[in-house]
């Protein structure tokens, strides 16, 4: 062979390796509303930023006839390239050769790839769309499912991880997903879960589709397991982009600062009219976010789940920031188990990435009943409390409402080293609401008398009392655990300059080999 024929037989492998499975099963796939790996990998890279690792790469199992099927490539496409200029390694799984399936050389392709995402600290996707450990390798699949699962362990913190889940992605391969910061998943087209209908129906008797049981729909709104739930695979490629652009690399350096057009000082007198006079009465706390942040942008996570309280990335005057809300609009506001996982794992990732945190508060308190207590809401909510408590990233809080209670202390207070803590006039920042309280220090007078119109009235003038005494941001302001109170049409210039103040904030958490939060 010349060295001409040796270019000729490069380019002949390459066009092989990039066929995959071969034109029929990529046509099995566009008929199911697929795209293949590299049309994925295509869609989310910079426009000719591909670099792959690994094409030559094939199998070495020789069981059940084996050896006579070798694609090159064997089953996931590998490499770097960048999302706005900024790199990234990825791999995609390739439906068309075994399913996607799983064997020792494709995780070994992948294990290379996450290496060297810790090695130069960039971002690592995973593209997942496979029917799980390769049968025909038996142990040696399990082998490599656990290197990548000790990775993403080692990864977590140091390095974003994102994962799509594009198809299939069942049994033991969805703890892969599970370990990375978050998972997006595309409707109708993926599904995950630990064991199939088939065996669930075997143990016992439950008869479920894909879809009911581990569908996109399922995992954003009842299980959140999905931080976002996109319509089509392109949609799920841009929420990629998008999100990490908030990102910083890994967790030595900050967000990367975009331009800001939005004016820092901007007033929005709509706030100032925004809380109801009826504090019963609720209102949408988006509102209140999309009119402080820069451009009105938010991009929120887990949309569809535990509404009750939101959670997402924004700007203030250019700089990436992760906001917490209580959502007034659901619920009330309450604080409930799946409310307190969402938010902790959300102020994690933001401490963990250096992204400062902007709190509104606006919380009646933890959802009593024995649902909530026999989930254990106590350990669920102390995850939220030690969540805050644990971040050393810039806090900010803003109290639009109530406070309420132990739901206080956790929303980022100035006793869980908040930074700095305001309250709109609004404010009402107490032990718990004037009704409950009444019923508690007064049940006895109550109880008392018989009249019904005359307790009515007494119930009226107490509340009232309380509601003097109580129901405002000053008695906090008093004791310095309210740094200053804000009129609410100022907020975003509030925030911006408490920011700006904090850019330089260094806290350090005592050395330890790692904590112990009550998970
Ligand atoms: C080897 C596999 C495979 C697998 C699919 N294929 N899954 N080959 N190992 N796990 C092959 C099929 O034989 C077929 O090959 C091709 O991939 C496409 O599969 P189809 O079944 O034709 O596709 P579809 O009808 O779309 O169904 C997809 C599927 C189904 C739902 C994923 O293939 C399936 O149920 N596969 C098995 C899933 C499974 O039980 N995996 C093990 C899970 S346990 P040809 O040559 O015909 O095109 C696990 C443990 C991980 O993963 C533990 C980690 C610690």
């Amino acid at each position: 062979m010349n060295n001409q024929d040796k270019i000729k037989q490069l380019i002949d492998l390459r066009v092989e390796a990039k066929l995959g499975g071969g034109e029929k099963r990529i046509e099995a796939q566009h008929a199911k509303s697929k795209l293949t790996a590299r049309e994925r990998i295509e869609m989310l890279l910079d426009e000719g930023s591909f670099e792959e690792y690994d094409m030559f790469v094939t199998h070495r199992c020789d069981n059940f006839g084996m050896e006579k099927t070798k694609f090159m490539g064997d089953g996931v496409v590998t490499g770097q390239g960048t999302i706005d200029g900024r790199i990234v390694y990825l791999y995609a799984q390739d439906f068309t050769v075994f399913g996607g399936s799983l064997s020792e050389t494709y995780a070994l392709k992948i294990c290379k790839v996450m290496d060297m995402a810790m090695k130069v600290g960039a971002p690592i996707i995973g593209i997942n769309d496979s029917g799980g450990a390769r049968i025909q390798e038996g142990v040696t699949a399990l082998a490599g499912y656990s290197e990548i699962f000790q990775r993403n362990i080692l990864a977590s913190g140091v390095v974003p991880q994102i994962s799509a889940i594009f198809g299939p992605c069942a049994g033991g391969a969805v703890y892969s997903p599970a370990l990375t910061d978050f998972i997006i998943m595309s409707k109708n087209t993926s599904y995950m879960f630990v064991t199939g209908p088939k065996v669930v129906k075997t143990v016992t008797g439950e008869v479920v589709t894909d879809e009911q049981l581990g569908g996109a729909s399922v995992h954003g709104s009842k299980s959140g397991v999905s931080h976002f739930v996109a319509e089509d695979e392109k949609e799920g490629i841009l929420l990629i982009r998008k999100l990490l652009s908030y990102l910083p690399q890994n967790n030595l350096e900050d967000p990367a600062p975009v331009h800001c057009t939005d004016p820092i000082n901007r007033l929005e007198d709509s706030l100032n009219s925004i809380i109801p006079d009826n504090p019963n009465k609720p209102y949408d706390v988006k509102s209140v976010i999309s009119s402080i942040v820069d451009n009105g942008e938010f991009f929120e996570v887990h949309r569809h789940y535990a509404q009750n309280i939101v959670v997402g990335y924004a700007r203030f005057d250019g700089m990436s920031v992760g906001i917490v809300a209580n959502q007034p609009n659901y619920l009330a506001g309450v604080l409930d188990i799946n409310a307190s996982r969402k938010a902790a794992r959300f102020v994690r990732f933001c401490d963990a990435f250096n992204i400062p945190i902007i709190t509104l508060v606006d919380v009646p308190g933890f959802l009593p009943g024995t649902t909530q207590e026999y989930g254990g809401i106590i350990s669920h909510g102390a995850k939220l409390l030690y969540a805050y408590g644990e971040a050393t990233v810039p806090k900010v809080t803003v109290i639009l409402r109530k406070a309420y209670g132990g739901a206080y202390c956790v929303m980022a207070s100035k006793h869980l080293r908040g930074d700095i803590n305001y309250s709109w006039p609004t404010g009402e920042i107490a032990v718990m609401g004037p009704k409950g309280a009444i019923e508690v220090l007064r049940s006895k007078k109550i109880a008392a008398i018989e009249d019904e119109a005359e307790r009515a009235a007494y119930l009226v003038q107490a509340e009232e009392e309380y509601k003097e005494k109580f129901a405002n941001p000053y008695n906090a302001a008093r004791y310095g655990y309210i740094d200053d109170v804000i009129e609410p049409r100022n907020t975003r210039f509030r925030i911006i300059r408490a920011l700006q103040s904090l850019a330089t904030k260094k806290v350090l958490n005592p050395p330890k080999k790692h904590s112990n939060l009550p998970l």
